[in-house]
């Protein structure tokens, strides 16, 4: 089932184009991984989808929705379909773990019970759940402030899921990581996708964990989409072709590559 077309897409700020003629379609359950240099419109293009971005000319529909035409409430309904996991957490510092997560239930709750922070039985189950998912159950009634920099996005992955939404926008969930934790991060993201059929698009700077954890990944260099395929087809010219621009910077990036492996440098 097709959640996302974009046909000829052009996204910017003001009048300066930074995603350019892009045309994709992506199908629910889909894992795709957006990968390219620094500064080419990743982020631009993700957040796209969630009409944070503004649309300069072009088609983007989105879960049945077409975002130039949208208005204010349906933007409001459509936005509670899609989850986004911040780079920065975006978690309320001074509330507990599990008030974080039960945020993101806020759009299936009435507004008395959400001020007061009253939760059903059900609820707290299902909370409950979310925090087995990612692991941090240990950790329910601890102050998001006190926990580490994975814990945090463990946290902020929970919140999204707790919203039940289609679509999970995640932007560089594994940015300033270490391996240990950017594995659980990138599992717990894997378990939505399987466990409850969600879409997950993530931004992703590590070329390995996008070959291993996604079915889709889409290469950009300068605002337009310079790939689009199997993580498995994926060869190290095509990598070159999404990270440089210049012929010193391919070779900056072939020694980058191949440091310590003599014969692949030969080969080349
Ligand atoms: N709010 C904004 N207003 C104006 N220009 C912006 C804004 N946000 C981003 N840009 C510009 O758009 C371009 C693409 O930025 P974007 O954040 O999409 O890149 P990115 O590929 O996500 O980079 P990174 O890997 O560093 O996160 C950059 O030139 C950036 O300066
Ligand atoms: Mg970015």
């Amino acid at each position: 089932m097709e959640q996302i077309r974009a046909e000829k897409l052009v996204l910017g700020y003001g009048s300066k184009e930074v995603v350019r003629n892009v045309n994709f379609t992506i199908n629910k359950g889909e894992f795709l991984s957006i990968i390219g240099p620094s500064g080419v419109g990743k982020s631009t293009l993700l957040m796209g989808v969630n009409a944070t971005t503004s649309i300069l000319s072009g088609q983007l529909q989105v879960l049945g929705k077409d975002l130039n035409a949208i208005g204010h409430r349906e933007l409001k309904v459509l936005r509670s379909r899609i989850g986004v996991i911040f780079q920065g957490f975006n978690l309320v510092s001074r509330l507990s773990v599990l008030d974080n997560i039960a945020s993101g239930m806020l759009h299936r709750k009435p507004l008395f019970a959400a001020l007061i922070k009253h939760y059903s039985k059900q609820q707290y189950e299902e909370i409950y759940e979310y925090m087995k998912v990612v692991g941090i159950e240990a950790e329910a009634l601890s102050r998001c402030d006190r926990l580490s920099g994975g814990q945090k996005q463990r946290v902020a992955i929970a919140r999204a899921i707790a919203q039940h939404p289609e679509i999970i926008l995640a932007d560089e969930p594994i940015s300033s990581l270490d391996p240990v934790s950017a594995r659980t991060v990138l599992d717990t993201l894997r378990n939505a996708n399987e466990k409850y059929g969600m879409t997950i698009i993530a931004n992703l700077h590590q070329i390995d964990y996008a070959r291993e954890y996604c079915n889709r990944v889409i290469g950009m260099n300068a605002g337009r989409i310079v790939y689009d395929g199997s993580p498995a087809d994926l060869c190290q010219a095509t990598i070159d072709q999404i990270y440089c621009c210049s012929p010193k910077k391919q070779e900056e990036k072939r020694q980058y590559h191949y440091p310590f492996s003599p014969a692949a440098a030969s080969a080349e």
